[in-house]
């Protein structure tokens, strides 16, 4: 098979990580008789720099002419710190979100056997745990109207939802639990706010289309409770595009290291592959950083994007193995020897023989 992937390394150790995934994606491929074509294009910082955008119309047709997007990281540390900058790298990320139509984030909350002491949590609370969280990614309060009054010391976030955008993702959340445990957690703050009320009301209008699936309503801050009480009580988890993005940064550390933790986002166009953690820019070239997260991104790329399920599982395979036989980076070795983020891609990449 061919495969043609756009590479959107972007910023801090995006590249370092992106390119530990595209030796092992490279040696999956020479494996199993793929041809892997990669095309590189910028985003974030890097295009702001070259172009003046952070997410340029050349980057989107590439993304749009590929079968997939493999991307690392977006933000630097110049752009935080000085919330008058007029353009942000951020803003690339959330543009791509947008005109590739990416309106479902799906992020798994996987615990690695060998590093179940690792996590913050018991081991025995966690051991079990084994849930995707799917996030709306193109809609709520990121996209709604945002602004200023004239003085300046006014500010507004619209959090706005329609009908059939909830129902998309509700639906597909639907999906992933037949596939799985068949129980579906909706969660929202439904006892507040109207889209969740909205949100509430098409959860219960689908829940008779999918009678082998129990559904429950979760209010998300007792979501964010459950997360670390009982992380094993849930299954697929769908919700609002901000709620998604705190209560799965916290569902990371269950495993440990959220450098551990891929995602992908798909929807209407090219499907989008990134590990959940970000730029890590002070990191940047010092080859610490954990292309484990990124790796198993790539593994979701073969498998949503390419449906090549034994690529995909032997990825996961090597990556278990590496963090069972201690060929880790610092943030996992802990006292022990840490490998640097190429020497983790080339012994990955190894392996697969
Ligand atoms: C994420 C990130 C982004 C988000 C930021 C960088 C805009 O935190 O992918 O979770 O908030 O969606
Ligand atoms: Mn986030």
């Amino acid at each position: 098979m061919n495969l043609n992937i756009a590479v959107l390394a972007g910023d801090g150790i995006g590249p370092e990580v992106v390119a530990q995934a595209q030796k092992v994606s490279d040696a999956i491929a020479k494996k199993y008789g793929h041809t892997i074509n990669w095309t590189p294009a910028i985003t974030g910082a890097a295009a702001i720099d070259a172009v003046g955008e952070p997410y340029p119309d050349a980057t989107h047709q590439i993304c749009m002419d590929s079968d997939a997007v493999l991307f690392g990281a977006i933000g630097l540390p110049r752009y935080d710190n000085d919330p008058s900058n007029p353009v942000r790298p951020e803003q690339g990320l959330l543009a791509m979100r947008k005109k590739l139509g990416l309106y479902a984030n799906i992020r798994p909350t996987l615990v690695f056997p060998s590093l179940l002491h690792k996590s913050p949590l018991r081991p025995e609370l966690i051991e079990n745990a084994d849930f995707v969280c799917i996030r709306e990614l193109t809609g709520g309060i990121y996209f709604g109207d945002k602004g200023r009054n004239e003085a300046r010391d006014r500010a507004w976030d619209v959090c706005e939802y329609t009908k059939p955008e909830v129902e998309r993702i509700i639906r597909l959340a639907y999906s992933y639990a037949m596939e799985r445990k068949k129980k579906l957690t909706i969660v929202d703050k439904a006892n507040v706010l109207e889209t969740s009320r909205l949100w509430r009301e098409v959860g219960q209008s689908l829940e008779k289309e999918y009678p082998e699936v129990t559904t429950e309503y979760l209010l998300v801050d007792a979501a964010a409770m459950r997360i670390i009480q009982w992380p094993e009580g849930f299954d697929v988890m769908v919700t609002e595009n901000m709620f998604g993005d705190i209560l799965t940064d916290e569902a990371s550390v269950i495993s440990g290291s959220m450098g551990l933790m891929p995602s992908a986002s798909i929807g209407l166009h090219t499907s989008v592959f990134e590990p959940i953690h970000g730029s890590y820019p002070q990191a940047t070239g010092l080859n610490i950083a954990n292309p484990v997260g990124t790796v198993l991104s790539a593994a979701m790329m073969f498998e949503y994007a390419f449906k090549l399920m034994d690529e995909a599982q032997e990825i996961k395979d090597v990556v278990n193995k590496s963090l069972a036989e201690g060929i880790v980076t610092e943030d996992i070795a802990g006292k022990d020897k840490a490998y640097g983020t190429a020497e983790v891609g080339d012994w990955l990449a190894a392996q697969i023989k």
